[in-house]
């Protein structure tokens, strides 16, 4: 049976990569957002029947973010049964939090932060439609391990990291209003923050600076290795990793 996976983001980076190998599989069906058509080449060069693309835009007003769903009636009669809200932003991210704007703060908060709130409000009709037996409802959230308050990453991150804890706790409060749902599939469904790794990507390399991936003391990860992982995560994700954190190499995290 047809598993339907909904990815945000996918145009490039971890999610074109998450994308790509999650629709070699024809059993799959993947709705891969972008920002624009003209700018998903790549996802459209893979040329798959069970790869649908939209046009999505986290930092939209909610209503426009629905309305573009709305050919999911069509791609997914059935609904969407894991969400991937890979989509966000870092840049100018190597600062003090004295050197960073009001700015910097508020566009991090309205993409990775409250674009991602909206992405689990305009995507829950569909990921909440229907019980698959093949599979439990997931819903991922591509967070970082600079968000971690428990754990924390000691590397600047004024804005970016800020704004990937906040969404950390939108999870845990995601997770805790799943507890009193009327459906029995939303109840028992997994929602987990993931950390990706350090990964060669156009975010990492525009946030980093100068930063020496050769030379890193933690492992760096290419676009397609991360999105291994994370598919790895994914398929072997259990009733109790909900509200849990989980990072590229399986590490479940204290946050
Ligand atoms: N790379 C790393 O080392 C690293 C580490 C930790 C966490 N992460 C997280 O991993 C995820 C993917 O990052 P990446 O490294 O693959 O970055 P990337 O190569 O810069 O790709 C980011 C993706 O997000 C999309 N996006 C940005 N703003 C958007 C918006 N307003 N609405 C919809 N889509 C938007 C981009 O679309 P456009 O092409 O239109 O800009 C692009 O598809 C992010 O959530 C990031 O925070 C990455």
């Amino acid at each position: 049976m047809t598993v339907t996976y909904f990815i945000t983001g996918a145009n490039r980076g971890i999610g074109f990569q998450l994308a790509k190998q999650i629709s070699a599989d024809s059993n799959n069906v993947v709705i891969a957002t972008t920002r624009s058509f003209a700018n998903s080449a790549a996802l459209q060069d893979l040329n798959r029947p069970n790869l649908h693309i939209i046009e999505y835009d986290v930092a939209s007003p909610l209503e426009k973010m629905k309305q573009d769903l709305v050919p999911i009636e069509e791609y997914a009669p059935n609904g969407v049964d894991v969400v991937i809200q890979n989509a966000g932003i870092a840049t100018a991210n190597q600062k003090s939090i004295l050197e960073t704007t009001e700015d910097d703060l508020a566009k991090h908060f309205a993409v990775n932060t409250i674009g991602s709130v909206k992405v689990y409000q305009s995507i829950f009709p569909y990921w909440s439609k229907k019980v698959n037996p093949e599979t439990v409802k997931k819903f991922i959230f591509i967070s970082s391990s600079v968000s971690w308050v428990n754990n924390f990453f000691p590397m600047l991150s004024s804005h970016y990291g800020p704004s990937k804890a906040a969404l950390n706790l939108v999870v845990r409060h995601i997770a805790f209003d799943h507890k009193s749902s009327e459906l029995d599939h939303i109840k028992n469904s997994i929602i987990v923050p993931v950390h990706p790794g350090l990964v060669t990507t156009d975010m990492s390399k525009e946030a980093l600076g100068d930063y020496n991936f050769d030379e890193s003391p933690i492992p760096v990860l290419k676009p397609e290795e991360s999105a291994g992982c994370i598919i790895k995560i994914i398929d072997n994700l259990e009733p109790k990793d909900n509200d849990t954190f989980i990072s590229y190499d399986g590490t479940r995290v204290s946050w």
